[in-house]
């Protein structure tokens, strides 16, 4: 069956999915059918991740025992832990984090993903244990030793603890679980159709996740929000910011944390985003970044006219963490320890009624050439 070639699969559904949904025209982002701006004000990230993946908010007794399962499996064995001692201090973040979820898998072998008991539990490992992962190497990589979690504390307010041993102010903790909740899911974005791909294999959810954690450390996906602030911090001061958008755009240069496949309008998580930023601010001080991308934004909104492009989730997201001390080469592993729920979801869905992903190519290659031996080229 002859199809025309899309590159990037651009508009080519790759499942049917009750997961969640862009408008893209409107802006709209609804997680099941409930809109992201109302999980924000009224949700948290751990009910969110029960709704992402058993499909209905869940009743009080069914939440205390959800918080209460992820609560207990956020330890790590320690020899993830020695495992992570033995990688290079100066790596990415991403990378020991892919590197740890992969080999978890080795300590939870359960195979059989029809197994829905053992897929239940390593759906709470994952989820639980990401953030431990993120914590520990960021501790790690500077001589310092890990913080064990606490389990009395909740899931935003323990990552915190176990980055800094410190008790996070209360305000800091809402909007961290803010951000996870914009991040948990997106629809069939990069990294959870490699994810898919992987899992249509069979493959177990550790094998899954961490492959989906590559395809979001790329610059063009999750990667953006780091190299966001290091523009912006490139850029210094205010007055430079319409000059930089100038001189990228006139050099055809992409902007990052601009522009989206599905968005023909802002990227309704960059409003809340940016809404987050300015709480924050208001009662942290202000923040020259912050000042700075609004510039940006204004320079690019008047060069871009016409065309869809317009600020992604990953625009304001890596300010607010800045303002929090938490160090650049973080903030797409924290994009990963939100998403991971939603790659569990799809993966859930997708075993339901699996398929092998095994797409076809348009060859555009030579046939019939005569092999020409070694002496003779
Ligand atoms: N800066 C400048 N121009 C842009 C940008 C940008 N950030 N994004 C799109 N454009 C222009 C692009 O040059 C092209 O123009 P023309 O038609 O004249 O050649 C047009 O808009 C279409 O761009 P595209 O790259 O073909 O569109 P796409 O749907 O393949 O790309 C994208 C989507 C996200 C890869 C792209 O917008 C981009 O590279 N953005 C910068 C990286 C970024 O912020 N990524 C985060 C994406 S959202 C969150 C996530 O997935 O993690």
């Amino acid at each position: 069956m002859p199809h025309d070639f899309m590159p990037g699969l651009a508009g080519i559904p790759a499942a049917k999915s009750a997961v969640s949904d862009v408008d893209g025209e409107r802006g709209v982002l609804e997680y099941r059918g409930i809109r992201v701006e109302e999980l924000c004000k009224r949700s948290s990230y751990l009910e969110t991740t029960y709704l992402l993946l058993f499909g209905h908010l869940p009743t009080r007794s069914a939440l205390e025992r959800w918080e209460q399962d992820i609560a207990l499996h956020r330890r790590l064995k320690y020899s993830i832990i020695d495992l992570m001692k033995c990688l290079p201090e100066q790596g990415h973040p991403m990378d020991a984090l892919q590197a740890a979820v992969a080999a978890l898998g080795m300590f939870y072998p359960g195979r059989n993903v029809t197994d829905m008991e053992n897929n239940y539990w390593s759906a709470v490992r994952l989820i639980a244990k990401l953030p431990t992962i993120v914590a520990a190497w960021a501790r790690l990589r500077r001589g310092d030793d890990t913080i064990a979690p606490r389990d009395e504390l909740g899931f935003s307010e323990n990552f915190f603890y176990m980055l800094t041993e410190t008790t996070a102010h209360p305000l800091w903790v809402d909007i961290f679980d803010d951000c996870l909740i914009l991040h948990a899911e997106h629809t069939m974005n990069a990294s959870t159709f490699t994810g898919l791909v992987t899992a249509s294999t069979l493959a177990d959810p550790y094998t899954v996740v961490a492959s989906s954690i590559g395809a979001l450390k790329g610059p063009l996906h999750g990667g953006a929000n780091e190299e966001v602030v290091e523009m912006l911090k490139k850029i210094g001061t205010e007055d430079r910011a319409a000059s930089y958008v100038e001189e990228q755009l006139r050099n055809k240069r992409k902007l990052m944390g601009f522009g989206h496949r599905v968005y023909k309008v802002k990227d309704p998580r960059a409003t809340i985003l940016q809404g987050l930023c300015e709480t924050l601010f208001q009662t942290c001080g202000t923040s020259q970044l912050y000042d700075i991308a609004l510039r940006v934004e204004r320079r690019a909104g008047e060069l871009f006219k016409g065309k869809a492009v317009h600020p992604n989730v990953d625009f304001y997201s890596g300010i607010i963490y800045e303002k929090m001390g938490i160090d650049t080469d973080l903030f797409t592993p924290i994009f990963a320890m939100a998403r991971v729920s939603g790659w569990l979801a799809h993966w859930l869905e997708q075993l339901r009624e699996n398929k092998l992903f095994r797409p076809d190519q348009i060859y555009a290659g030579e046939h019939d050439r005569p092999y020409v031996p070694l002496d003779q080229r």
